[in-house]
């Protein structure tokens, strides 16, 4: 019986195209879309048991004070325009990644809570008499008559640029909240005290940190699998970050300066308790050594068209990143299993192979491929 070769054709289409010890971008995609279903599904479960409130029922209104500071309502006004925005935020994203099931739902949810924020600040302005009904209704003619656009067209940097938009939000809430309180280091801010507010400033901040660690896993799950990518995209959104709707919002010089010097929020407090938060929370030393891993990284072609980098394993914390990245997983696979996902669609973590690792010396850079750059 003569032996049957398969035609070399077969054999040349199955030979896979990239590296075999690397994974493929579809095979990435796939881990990154399986992680990120995961987190949405973990992460609308914890909303409804843990932060179900409402913007009408969940406060006291008619207990709210009536004679803030023309600063406070200047703040108050300010927050309400920028979150009023929600349902262009959330349709401008939404067309970006309406492929990926994980992160479209998200955004519907996101969005669901965006919106009720912006209920909340006006309720707050309206309740505290601030402005009248006749007014925010005016007011709000005028804002949606722009419309919202994302500042980029790509899902990665939506995302990057979201991260640090929501961490920068809920600093400026519990800024807030400490005039609220009383705690406020600015005389002019002093005498504002109402525990409405306060409440309003805490519900509302903590939504900010919900929104901030689900954004904040999404982009570690980035980093994870496609790192050169994703630090180049947290480089160029630093560079031009503003906040949402500056543009938009008629009367944005007045509500900023009213943020500024009352201590909420300005250029040193995105520098030191966003950048610096969002950079230890992704093991980024510093800006200067994101840049410079940018810059000194050699991009490598192999053999197989596959490309490496390699000095950019010197600009953050690799094994912080893969130890949360797992971490992430044990969390999901915990939620699936009490539903029994596990029996059905279980998740898996899986290495990315070009990820240096102590136990793995094969993937490891190479002190030759570290050397001239
Ligand atoms: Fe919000
Ligand atoms: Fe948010």
């Amino acid at each position: 019986m003569p032996e049957i070769i398969p035609p070399a054709s077969i054999i040349e289409d199955a030979r896979p195209a990239t590296n075999p010890r690397l994974l493929s971008n579809p095979e990435k995609d796939r881990l990154i879309e399986r992680g990120f279903l995961g987190l949405y599904r973990w992460y609308v479960a914890r909303s409804q048991e843990t932060r179900n409130w409402n913007a009408d029922k969940s406060f006291e209104w008619r207990k709210i004070r009536t004679d803030f500071n023309p600063e406070v309502t200047t703040i108050l006004e300010g927050f309400f325009a920028v979150e009023q925005y929600a349902p262009d935020f959330t349709s401008s994203i939404l067309n970006m990644v309406r492929r990926s099931h994980g992160r479209s739902h998200f955004t519907l949810r996101w969005g669901s809570e965006e919106e009720r924020h912006a209920d909340t600040w006006e309720n707050a302005v309206l309740f505290s008499r601030g402005r009248t009904a006749k007014q925010l209704e005016e007011y709000k003619y005028l804002l949606r008559s722009s419309q919202w656009e994302s500042p980029w067209d790509s899902a990665l940097y939506n995302l990057i640029y979201t991260v640090f938009q929501e961490r920068a939000t809920q600093l400026n809430y519990l800024n807030l909240r400490k005039v609220a309180m009383g705690k406020s280091e600015k005389p002019h801010l002093q005498g504002n005290e109402d525990p409405v507010l306060a409440h309003v400033c805490q519900m509302i901040a903590v939504d900010e940190a919900a929104h901030y660690n689900f954004f904040l896993e999404c982009a570690r799950l980035m980093l994870y699998y496609y790192p050169e990518e994703t630090l180049e995209a947290i480089r160029d959104v630093i560079v031009h970050f503003t906040m949402p709707a500056y543009n938009l919002v008629p009367d944005w010089d007045k509500f900023f300066e009213a943020v500024y010097k009352g201590g909420i929020y300005g250029p040193r407090d995105f520098q030191r308790d966003v950048v610096q938060v969002v950079f230890k929370n992704l093991g980024i030393a510093s800006r200067k050594a994101l840049e410079e891993g940018i810059r000194r990284t050699r991009l490598v072609p192999t053999e197989a068209g596959v490309i490496r980098g390699t000095a950019i394993w010197d600009s953050f914390d690799y094994g912080l990143v893969e130890g949360d990245v797992r971490r992430l997983y044990g969390r999901v696979q915990e939620y699936e299993k009490g539903i029994g996902f596990d029996t059905v669609d279980p998740i898996e973590f899986h290495k990315n192979p070009l990820w240096p690792d102590e136990t793995n010396t094969e993937n490891t850079p190479l002190e030759s491929e570290k050397a001239g750059d």
